[in-house]
């Protein structure tokens, strides 16, 4: 089993947006995925009731309290469970700590602006000061290519970027209120080709044929 965290200390950065169609793209490529929520918001737990209403009883997704965290994700293997992706609160404070802890690899989604990006390189430090391995990914994009660019540019001095943008798209929000990801809401849009090409860099990122084969064998 992998664990990924998705973390930044900056709220509305993408996580739980990103989180959510990527345990759906995991779950496409076969993988059993199980969603641990600790934001208190409570996000996750929510499109997952909406995922339900509309008949998908996958993935599987719990609550979690941070000090619960070690506990739960003890029990996911005799689950059959291949993948924790575990949301945070949008905040720097102790309660994140143990998803960072937990976590083989830290997701951290950045919109190409400013303060985002500040704030994404105080999460860069903690997760390296805590040896953790980590990648940015760009969140919300807009306008021009170049503009792009320059961000990842900025944020390469402090860590690597996933090889895939994802960008500011109607799709997101539209998939989230169906309870979807958007590889289900709208398989052949731009959303869905984006977000398949973030899954597959971090399929590699995490070493995930090996997973595959554990959890075959
Ligand atoms: N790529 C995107 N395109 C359009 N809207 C987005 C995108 N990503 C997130 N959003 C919207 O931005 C808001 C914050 O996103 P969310 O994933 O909840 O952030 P976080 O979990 O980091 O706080 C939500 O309303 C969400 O629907
Ligand atoms: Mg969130």
């Amino acid at each position: 089993m992998r664990i990924i965290t998705f973390a930044t200390q900056k709220g509305g950065s993408g996580k739980s947006t990103i989180l959510a169609s990527i345990a759906v793209a995991a779950e496409a490529a076969g993988l059993r995925v199980a969603i641990l929520d600790t934001d208190p918001q409570r996000t996750i737990v929510k499109w997952s009731n909406r995922r339900k209403v509309e008949g998908h009883a996958t993935p599987f997704v719990r609550a979690c309290e941070p000090h619960q965290l070690a506990a739960e994700i003890r029990k996911l293997p005799l689950q059959g469970i291949d993948l924790c992706l575990i949301d945070t609160a949008g905040a720097h404070n102790v309660s994140v700590a143990p998803a960072i802890e937990q976590a083989d690899f830290c997701l951290v989604p950045v919109k190409p602006t400013i303060a985002d990006a500040q704030a994404a390189t105080e999460t860069a430090k903690a997760l390296r000061e805590r040896r953790k391995k980590f990648a940015f990914v760009l969140s919300q994009c807009f306008g021009s290519t170049a503009r792009v660019n320059e961000a990842a540019a900025g944020l390469l001095r402090h860590g690597e970027i996933a090889a895939a943008n994802i960008y500011h798209r109607v799709d997101y929000p539209d998939a989230d209120s169906a309870g979807l990801g958007v590889t289900e809401y709208n398989p052949n849009g731009p959303a869905a080709k984006e977000l398949r090409l973030l899954w597959a860099w971090l399929f590699r990122a995490i070493g995930g044929e090996s997973v595959k084969e554990e959890s075959a064998a």
